[in-house]
């Protein structure tokens, strides 16, 4: 018996590869809950990332450093409940991978187990043992290096990595130890195109790049930036492909106003009661017993 569906197959990672070989441009979002993942399955995305941006995105963190497993899980059981045939995806978050490798497994594992085909971690050279373990241990990983926000502090805030040659000669090291440790892929953010077109080149695992210009054999951006869903200005790398936000907002705007004006709800939107409950409603409020 076949487990392949001819017409959309669920994604996996020697597919991902194989696409990545031809040509085929990976197209990677975030997905933090239920609606967000089904929007991602709906346009046909590749891999859905829960990414431990949940935190600054839906959360009202600052940055990713507070986000825990037990935040991680819980939005991550919201996608997995989808059964999205894309890749999912779960981001480790800060702490969860840099306790040690037992606890690195143990918290990776706590992913696959509820759903997830592959986790993601940050970090270069000094993350070694930590990938060789979780690919012993039939992980698959994701390499992230570049701008890794939870460097934030180490890098002193949000900044693109890797623009003098010292730094772009550690990012091109970075990716091919990680790919010899055994990354399936490594995702570059937040370095100048130039020098990933040079990882992209030098590696024979497919690049997922975010702010790491077009020579990427893909693309990762966070759903709510790609749909224009928060307030305020996009960072550079960003194109948003909605105006989510403001769309939105007049929609609930206009939801206050019929409120406000009784507009909201009409019969259409409201439920009927049989007349003989009517009938017998009106009787028993004036005090006469009913008669059926
Ligand atoms: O958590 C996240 O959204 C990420 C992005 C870089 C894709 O890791």
């Amino acid at each position: 018996m076949s487990h392949e569906s001819p017409a959309s197959p669920t994604v996996t990672i020697p597919l991902l590869q194989g696409w990545a070989a031809e040509g085929r441009k990976l197209v990677m979002t975030t997905a933090y809950d239920s609606v967000t993942a089904h929007l991602a399955e709906a346009a046909g995305v590749d891999i859905i990332l829960v990414g431990d941006s949940v935190g600054n995105v839906c959360l009202g963190f600052e940055n990713t450093l507070p986000v825990t497993m037990a935040m991680m899980n819980h939005h991550l059981d919201a996608v997995a409940r989808t059964k999205p045939k894309a890749m999912l995806m779960g981001d480790m978050p800060y702490l969860s991978y840099h306790l040690g490798v037992e606890d690195s497994i143990r918290n990776a594992g706590d992913f696959i187990r509820r759903g997830a085909a592959a986790v993601k971690l940050e970090g270069g050279a000094k993350r070694l043992p930590v990938v060789r373990a979780l690919v012993d241990a039939e992980i698959p990983v994701m390499g992230h290096i570049g701008l890794t926000p939870q460097s934030f502090h180490a890098m002193g805030g949000f900044k693109v990595q890797g623009r003098d040659s010292e730094h772009a000669v550690q990012i091109l090291e970075d990716a091919r130890r990680l790919q010899d440790a055994g990354c399936f892929s490594v995702l570059l953010e937040g370095i100048p195109a130039e020098l990933a077109r040079r990882v992209t080149e030098s590696l024979t695992v497919p690049t997922i790049g975010i702010g790491a210009g077009p020579h990427c054999s893909g693309q990762v951006l966070v759903i709510h930036d790609v749909l224009g869903l928060l307030p305020g200005k996009s960072p550079k790398f960003v194109r948003r492909y909605a105006e989510g936000f403001d769309l939105l907002s007049e929609a609930l705007r206009r939801y206050s106003e019929d409120v406000r004006s009784g507009a909201f709800p009409s019969d259409a939107e409201s439920y009927s009661l049989p007349a003989s409950t009517t009938r017998a409603l009106q009787q028993w409020q004036s005090g006469k017993p009913h008669q059926e």
